[in-house]
């Protein structure tokens, strides 16, 4: 069983700019709630017992706007407001689920992972990437059953415009599951349109081997100097190990661009 997740909130978040000069992307507002508030709901209804948020020093908001104990319990003593205490007591929940790791350096989302080595008990976890927000359906949840079924790796994956290839990574299929999984031959990371073997994309959910952390370990740098954890991948696909992709039900929203953090404020109120 899945109990275990983790978060990469280290990163800059410079496509985000000017939001994020002095504030955490993640925690930004999308209709009224922080962005990392709806992954965190996504997690508690999969079952996810217990969280490891991968902040730095940067990024110590995070962790403030979880432990802002003394501040709710001065104000719930002056103002008996029902809402605040809600408010404060579903923080409350939250904390009691999340531990914090460090990565100082954004030396890409592979050597983030790596630091959580020593808190992953299970023989997989959960990864999510906060930037990728997925309604209507729980994503994680029927990944979750995806894994318990087939007891391999599962990563989300959906159909994009083959013109923007180049911001994701790209895998190619080797064989058809069912309607919605898929087993992958091969994944690269932002691959040139010429190079792109399909136009179906690895969104940022990830049940991944606790074998991972060993090919982490000993991984160069790839594309732009960073750490991938695609290419991980690549080399766990090398050493047998099956991943699928999984076609979610869910709508995808971007929340890492400024276009896509509009347009996904706006989606939310829709609904
Ligand atoms: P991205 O590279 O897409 O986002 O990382 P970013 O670096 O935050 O933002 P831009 O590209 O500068 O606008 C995907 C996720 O991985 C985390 C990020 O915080 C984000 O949630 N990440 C990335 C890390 O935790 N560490 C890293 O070294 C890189």
């Amino acid at each position: 069983m899945i109990k275990q997740a983790i978060i990469p909130l280290a990163g800059l978040g410079t496509r985000l700019l000017p939001l994020t000069s002095v504030f955490a992307k993640e925690l930004l507002p999308i209709n009224g709630k922080p962005g990392i508030e709806y992954i965190l709901d996504e997690c508690i209804e999969a079952g996810i017992k217990e969280v490891v948020f991968i902040i730095s020093k940067k990024k110590e908001m995070i962790r403030k706007y979880f432990y802002n104990d003394r501040f709710y319990k001065k104000i719930l003593k002056k103002k008996k407001d029902l809402r605040i205490k809600e408010e404060y007591k579903k923080i409350l929940k939250y904390k009691k689920m999340i531990k914090f790791v460090y990565q100082n350096k954004p030396l890409g989302t592979g050597d983030a992972v790596l630091k959580t080595k020593r808190f992953i008990k299970g023989k997989y976890f959960l990864m999510l990437l906060p930037d990728d927000l997925i309604i209507k359906q729980n994503c994680s949840k029927s990944m979750i059953k995806v894994h318990n079924q087939y007891k391999s790796s599962v990563m989300a994956s959906m159909n994009v415009a083959k013109k923007t290839v180049t911001r994701w990574g790209i895998y190619k299929l080797k064989k058809k599951l069912n309607k919605k999984n898929y087993l992958v031959e091969k994944v690269i990371e932002k691959p040139s349109i010429k190079k792109a073997p399909s136009n179906k994309a690895v969104i940022g959910r990830y049940i991944l081997p606790k074998t991972i952390f060993s090919v982490l370990s000993k991984q160069k740098p790839g594309k732009g100097g960073e750490i991938h954890i695609t290419d991980s991948i690549q080399s766990l696909i090398n050493n047998s190990e099956s991943f699928i992709a999984h076609n979610f039900s869910g709508k995808y929203l971007d929340c890492g661009s400024m276009q896509g953090y509009i347009k996904s404020t706006l989606e939310i109120a829709k609904i």
